[in-house]
């Protein structure tokens, strides 16, 4: 049996070395662009990423086109693009390592896409998790467009064209990976090896709720960008929702259900007992441990943001290391797909 046919389907953090050994996994990491990042996207996904890249050969896909699965408006999609861009670069991608790339800049998805999507029957689309979900919570019923139940069938061909190994996700984009080791599968069955089975990298990250302790999303409105300043960071922070049990200043708190702890647990990790204590007893006053957690995560974001704001002044020069990212993903994109033609025949 090949060595990564019995590699697991998920990798977990400080598994790599034992999974590959002195091999270098890629890694084929991607976000849609949705403009400025907040701080559950630095948790979640671009730390880890970060980490990542002295283990791993990265590649940092802008996933511009799959924003169009609900979002057909796309006035503003080189500025999201670019936004996402520069925090991905001042917040530790380095892009000389690591390309950056927009996806719609590399015809060979959509080739891909089209041979992968003659691959996957209708019905295994429908039964996507995913694609449940979203026909739930946006209402769409019926409205589903044919590339929207295809999400999955492009995200496979964004990570095979790259021969990506690992893939690194939140739980809920498992079923997207488990659909591209079926599509890598079912291609090298019909055709002959040409794809590795990738497995999904699950980092060791809490989910950090947003300022009213609903989930992080720009729509509600309850999040704090990496972008922020540290004045608009306190502002958020002070209008965050604590225990409300905890009335006035000296009543006991419960850290354990706060947003605002969990916020120390991840910026102020060195105090965490003291404000678990004092928040306990009644000695420590929300405010006060809002202005603490805001210190610490302004301290800790102050580099990046310096660097942030001096890329924002440039983006012409942004745009030139994307554009140096794609030169580099398309090179390795258009290699995959000349082994795809051959293994089909195509030519
Ligand atoms: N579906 C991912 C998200 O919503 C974005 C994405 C597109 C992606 N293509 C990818 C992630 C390939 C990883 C690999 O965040």
């Amino acid at each position: 049996m090949a060595e990564e046919t019995k590699r697991s389907a998920i990798i977990r953090e400080g598994e790599i070395e034992k999974a590959y050994g002195n091999k270098k996994p890629r890694i084929l990491s991607g976000m849609r662009p949705t403009g400025k990042l907040h701080i559950g996207h630095f948790a979640g996904a671009l730390e880890p990423w970060v980490k990542l890249q002295s283990v791993a050969e990265n590649f940092h896909l802008i996933a511009d086109y799959h924003v169009l699965t609900t979002k057909l408006d796309t006035s503003d999609i080189a500025q999201l693009s670019l936004d996402m861009a520069i925090d991905w670069i001042a917040f530790g991608i380095d892009p000389e390592k690591s390309p950056i790339f927009r996806q719609s800049k590399i015809k060979e998805h959509a080739e891909l896409f089209l041979i992968f999507a003659m691959l996957i029957t209708k019905a295994r689309l429908e039964r996507n998790p995913a694609v449940k979900e979203q026909v739930r919570d946006l209402d769409i019923g019926e409205g589903m467009s044919f590339g929207h139940l295809g999400y999955p069938v492009l995200q496979a061909a964004d990570i095979l064209l790259y021969k990506g190994d690992l893939v690194p996700v939140g739980e809920d984009q498992l079923p997207h990976v488990e659909m591209t080791r079926e599509f890598a599968r079912d291609f090298n069955n019909h055709y002959g090896k040409v794809f590795p089975i990738p497995s999904a990298y699950l980092s060791e990250t809490p989910r950090l709720p947003g300022t009213d302790g609903n989930r992080m999303s720009k729509s509600i409105g309850n999040t704090i960008l990496l972008s922020d300043t540290p004045e608009d960071t306190w502002k958020k922070m002070k209008s965050a929702v604590t225990d409300p049990q905890k009335i006035r200043r000296n009543d006991p708190g419960r850290p354990e259900i706060c947003l605002v702890y969990g916020y120390h647990q991840k910026w102020n990790p060195g105090e965490v007992n003291q404000i678990h204590a004092g928040c306990s007893s009644g000695e420590l006053g929300c405010v006060d441990c809002k202005k603490k957690v805001t210190e610490k995560l302004n301290e800790s974001f102050a580099p990046q943001r310096a660097k942030r704001s001096e890329l924002a002044k440039d983006p012409g020069a942004v745009l030139d290391i994307i554009e140096q990212g794609e030169i580099r993903a398309r090179g390795e994109a258009e290699k995959t797909i000349q082994a795809v033609r051959s293994a089909m025949n195509l030519g």
